[in-house]
């Protein structure tokens, strides 16, 4: 599986970087190619000599080695990577990396790679929690970084709590898996809706929902990584998408939405409405603010087009179009509801019921039925491993109807 692939080992300073030699060995017993820059207080925790003879590597600190005068370009080391994880990562190296701080070897390459970067904090508790840590963190997963969250458990301090290096077993099979799927989807083309739309009263107020994009964007960036191009039909959200592959489209109202899905839809191969559109528009919008001169105002509203609805009826047969279903009560049934009336082939169903689902959370749980009558839970997961393994069941899904066409 890992045959081959270039990865790159970024080590600093923290106790938990005595389990790397472990991760170095299950990686070069993969024959994966490994090399490894460590800062300089990285080399107090863990040797260089163990490192350097796991890896069959020479393990890099410095730009020059001070003796011989010999140039280690960070250029060619971040060029050369397919994926550049940065394990244990600190705090101090975590806000370098976010504000583009280069004043160590590692941080240089750093900033050359051009590939994947992986990150697994590891540092106390009260550093984990500390705000700074939590948007340096959040800035380097918008960026498009992965994030191997750490665990809860004892730590070197004595303390106990979040911090804690995900185990290199768990590292390395989210390195296999980053693998395995990267070219799932190569040559693809991918259409999805994500976010929420916003519907204008007048031109400082609106209609709108809850949705932040999150789970739409993570499955753009799903579908990217396994090698597809994606357009990304995108309402108002906070979130910045620059990613490699994903073409971007922002929208506010569910008509541009419905513009733009259907202009894209005749040319993809797979697509997926996780958009949050507004039901229904008001009738007319004010041309100038509406002012608070009487009691009650009436606001007709009339329905917006069902763009689910509109790409079931367009689909050819090697489409593959998979909904979402946001419910708050008769969940299953309502989802049902909508696989059929939609026409689509994938029904992904998200309860409110349920905590730490649907709009705003960082993760989700949901239920995926299909066309065939088979359904398949998630459990209450991150947004990003949802929208991986949600992409793998796509993936089965896609073969299986091709097997049957
Ligand atoms: O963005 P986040 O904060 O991460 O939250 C994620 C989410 C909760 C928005 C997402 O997981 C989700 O459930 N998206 C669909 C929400 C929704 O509007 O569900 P619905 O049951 O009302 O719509 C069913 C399907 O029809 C959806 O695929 C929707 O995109 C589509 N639809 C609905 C109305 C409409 N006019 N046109 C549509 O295409």
């Amino acid at each position: 599986m890992l045959k081959g692939k270039k990865i790159l080992i970024g080590i600093t300073g923290s106790i938990a970087a005595y389990k790397i030699p472990l991760l170095v060995r299950m990686l070069v017993k993969e024959n994966a190619e490994v090399k490894i820059v460590m800062t300089d207080s990285a080399r107090d925790f863990v040797s260089p000599l163990t490192l350097a003879t796991l890896s069959k590597n020479p393990v890099f600190s410095e730009a020059f080695d001070s003796i011989t005068g010999q140039w280690n370009s960070h250029v060619d080391l971040g060029l050369w990577a397919d994926l550049f994880l940065i394990t244990p990562a600190s705090a101090n190296t975590l806000a370098k990396m976010t504000h583009g701080i280069a004043d160590n070897y590692l941080l240089t390459v750093y900033l050359s790679a051009r590939c994947p970067v992986f990150f697994a904090p590891a540092m106390d508790v009260d550093m984990y929690q500390h705000q700074s840590t939590k948007d340096n963190i959040r800035k380097l997963v918008q960026r498009g970084h992965h994030l191997l969250a750490p665990t809860s458990g004892e730590l070197a301090s004595g303390l106990c709590g979040e911090g804690r290096m995900m185990e290199p077993e768990a590292i390395f099979n989210e390195i296999r898996r980053h693998f395995r799927t990267k070219q799932l989807f190569r040559d693809k083309k991918i259409l999805i809706s994500a976010g929420p739309t916003y519907e204008a009263i007048d031109p400082v107020r609106y209609i709108g929902n809850h949705s932040t994009g999150k789970m739409g964007v993570e499955m753009a960036k799903a579908f990217a990584n396994a090698g597809a191009s994606v357009k990304l039909v995108l309402g108002p959200t906070s979130l910045r998408v620059d990613y490699p592959l994903i073409e971007v489209f922002p929208v506010t109202s569910a008509l541009q939405m419905y513009e733009a899905c259907l202009a894209f839809s005749a040319e993809a191969d797979i697509l997926v409405m996780s958009a949050a559109v507004a039901d229904y528009r008001p009738e007319k919008m004010e041309e100038t603010k509406i002012k608070k001169s009487v009691e009650s105002i009436d606001l007709k509203l009339v329905k917006n087009p069902d763009i689910l609805k509109k790409l079931g009826e367009l689909k050819n047969e090697n489409q593959f179009l998979a909904g979402f279903a946001l419910e708050t009560d008769n969940e299953l049934e309502n989802a049902w509801h909508k696989l059929n009336t939609k026409k689509a082939d994938l029904i992904v169903l998200n309860s409110l019921a349920d905590e730490g689902a649907g709009f705003g959370t960082d993760t989700n749980k949901v239920i995926c039925i299909t066309k065939d009558g088979t359904q398949r839970n998630f459990e209450l997961q991150s947004k990003r491993e949802l929208a991986h393994n949600l992409i793998q069941y796509i993936y089965e899904l896609t073969g299986k109807k091709q097997a049957n066409a």
